[in-house]
């Protein structure tokens, strides 16, 4: 029997499977801090841990018989993958075809909101403004004939571009390696990119070397009156230099769901009508967190038993 930390509530049937064990679930409403992870999952041999978990050599130091941390998200950036592999703790992420979908489908639902002005409109009537129709009233653009730029064509930017093809978008694409098997996406150069899109959608990981890629040189490259949508992690965009760019009206909106100092939001960007922020929700979908519920829980179960987890991130650790 070995002591398991789930950090959050999570849900999903794969969880009977962890029975025979000493399971200890985090329930309260608010995330855990480092010194409660440390308190709680002390003699943890395995641990599922949240997005939101900040695993430094630190908090790791605290857990010698930890054996792997399954993270319960595709992206890592919250794990220093360094520290982890130096300790032999496997680590793991839930990428699959359901968390492509779910993330590919609410991009397009952002770049349709921002475009159609949706939000906007539905806090307007809400709020009891409706008095007629106006043939101005909240004016928008269609996507057809459009130009989307994905930056980043893994898995998820390329389901963006089947969808947004299909809406009849031209999509251009720049990735450090680019693709043979995305026939609707054509490759250009990220200046390129920014200089010719009217969406700009991000589906890159947060890396030192993605840290506020989308900087105030890079959105001045932007065409004027373009869009930016972000549903990969909020650091890839200085928030400071995009409120500049909507107030001058450089940019026409922004839909961000992931945002650079989560949970907190900029409060400049919230006061304004052309900026869609969501909770980091894009792969909020029952499908997806069942899928890494059962993902995470095999992973724990294949690393107590011996056996290599499916979605290793750090091959170099020993098991
Ligand atoms: C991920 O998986 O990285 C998402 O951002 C959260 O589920």
């Amino acid at each position: 029997m070995s002591k398991i930390l789930i950090t959050g509530k999570i849900k999903g049937e794969a969880l009977n499977k962890l029975s025979s064990h000493e399971v200890v679930m985090w329930e309260l409403d608010r995330g855990m801090s480092a010194s409660e992870i440390i308190e709680q999952g002390r003699g943890a041999q395995a641990i599922i841990t949240l997005l939101s978990d900040r695993w430094t050599a630190e908090v790791m130091d605290e857990f010698p018989n930890l054996k792997i941390i399954a993270n319960y998200a595709v992206g890592y950036d919250n794990i220093d993958l360094k520290e982890a592999t130096k300790r032999q703790i496997a680590v793991t992420n839930t990428p699959s075809l359901e968390v492509n979908v779910a993330v590919s489908e609410f991009t397009m639902g952002l770049i349709l909101a921002i475009a159609k002005r949706i939000s906007e409109g539905e806090k307007y009537a809400k709020e009891g403004l409706y008095k007629g129709w106006k043939p101005d009233l909240f004016i928008g653009n269609n996507l057809q004939g459009k130009t989307l730029g994905i930056i980043g064509l893994g898995r998820i930017g390329k389901m963006v571009a089947k969808l947004a093809n299909t809406f009849g978008m031209r999509i251009l694409y720049f990735d450090e390696n680019p693709s043979n098997d995305a026939p609707e996406a054509e490759y250009t150069n990220l200046d390129d990119l920014l200089s010719f899109s009217d969406f700009v959608s991000l589906h890159i990981p947060l890396l030192e070397s993605t840290k506020n890629l989308i900087n105030k040189d890079k959105i001045n490259m932007m065409k004027k009156g373009a869009f930016l949508i972000n549903t990969a992690r909020g650091g890839i965009v200085d928030e400071e230099s995009l409120v500049e760019a909507l107030e001058s009206g450089k940019l026409a909106g922004v839909a961000l769901d992931v945002h650079e100092k989560e949970p907190q939001l900029n409060h400049r960007l919230m006061q304004m009508d052309n900026v869609i922020l969501t909770p980091h929700i894009a792969s909020a979908t029952h499908e997806v967190r069942e899928k890494m519920t059962e993902q995470s829980v095999e992973a724990i179960l294949s690393v107590l038993g011996g056996r290599l987890p499916d979605n290793l991130v750090n091959r170099a650790v020993v098991l």
